[in-house]
């Protein structure tokens, strides 16, 4: 296992308790989306996974090192890297190139490693030849994508998109999708934080989160089809599932367990 999170519970300062008992697991190479309302705890866990607060209670390790080692701080931030929500709060420099160098330094790569290390994380996003450019000139889902190189270009095994395309256009959302979905390839997983009930059912396995409590943990055809974990979780079901759910209230399909997608709801509308 790559993850591993068991029975963590955490408060800020001045807050009461933000994350109850929380524990799962992410593979190598898996797609893991964490969904949940507004506060339900999304971030402070993804805030963990990064080493950026201190374990409280319970367990967290990342490929094998244990987050409450501070001696595993910078370890654990360069094997799970951070995106972001919002574009524009990201880069340091008005050059493309030294954004992704800045976090090469700051993790002392060799200084003439890093141009080729530049390059080659630039092409894995599809911003080949990009080096030069002003990141705030860039579209937003290409901003993201320069985002995700910066953390590619460090070699790490998991990459957290926190919301990453909240601010984005479908066609943005759709690049920057692509890209997660296709790191699997090279065995890096992903833990993707969103409210798109859409972009959950893409991934390998979906938790829901409620008020800091795992409320639901499964793939996305287990989870993402269940009237009360979404309703708690303050998430719209997908357009087939609806579909089903209120053919299923007419008596109009026979009961069955609810599609995630077209083919699905076809299906239970043929038997
Ligand atoms: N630094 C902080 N100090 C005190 N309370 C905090 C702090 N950061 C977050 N919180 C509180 O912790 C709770 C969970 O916040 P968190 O950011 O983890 O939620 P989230 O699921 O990511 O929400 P959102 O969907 O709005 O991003 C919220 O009630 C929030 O107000
Ligand atoms: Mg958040």
């Amino acid at each position: 296992m790559l993850i591993e999170v068991t029975d963590l519970s955490f408060s800020y300062p001045s807050s009461g308790p933000i994350l109850d008992s929380v524990s799962f697991s992410v593979e190598e190479g898996e797609v893991f989306a964490i969904v949940g309302g507004n506060g339900s705890g999304k971030s402070t866990i993804a805030r963990h996974l990064n080493a950026l607060i201190p374990v409280q209670a319970g367990t967290v390790k990342v490929a094998g090192m244990d987050a409450s080692d501070p001696a595993n701080l910078y370890p654990i931030r360069r094997a799970c890297g951070m995106v972001f929500q919002d574009p524009n709060n990201e880069f340091v420099s008005s050059v493309a190139q030294e954004d992704i160098s800045f976090g090469l330094r700051n993790f002392d790569f060799p200084e003439s490693e890093i141009p080729r290390i530049v390059s080659k994380s630039l092409s894995q996003v599809g911003l080949e030849g990009f080096e030069k450019r002003d990141p705030h000139s860039l579209s937003g889902g290409q901003k993201q994508r320069l985002a995700i190189a910066a953390v590619l270009a460090l070699d790490p095994k998991a990459v957290i998109l926190d919301e990453a395309t909240a601010m984005l256009d479908p066609e943005g959302r759709r690049q920057v999708m692509d890209l997660a979905l296709s790191l699997k390839e090279k065995g890096v997983s992903v833990i993707m934080i969103t409210h798109f009930v859409e972009e959950a059912a893409q991934a390998d396995r979906v938790m829901v989160l409620s008020s800091g409590k795992v409320l639901a943990l499964g793939t996305p055809k287990e989870v993402l089809v269940r009237e009360d974990v979404l309703k708690e979780a303050r998430l719209f079901p997908l357009l087939p599932t609806l579909a089903y759910l209120s053919l299923k209230k007419e008596g109009l399909v026979a009961p069955s367990a609810p599609p995630l997608s077209f083919e699905g709801l076809w299906e239970a509308m043929c038997r």
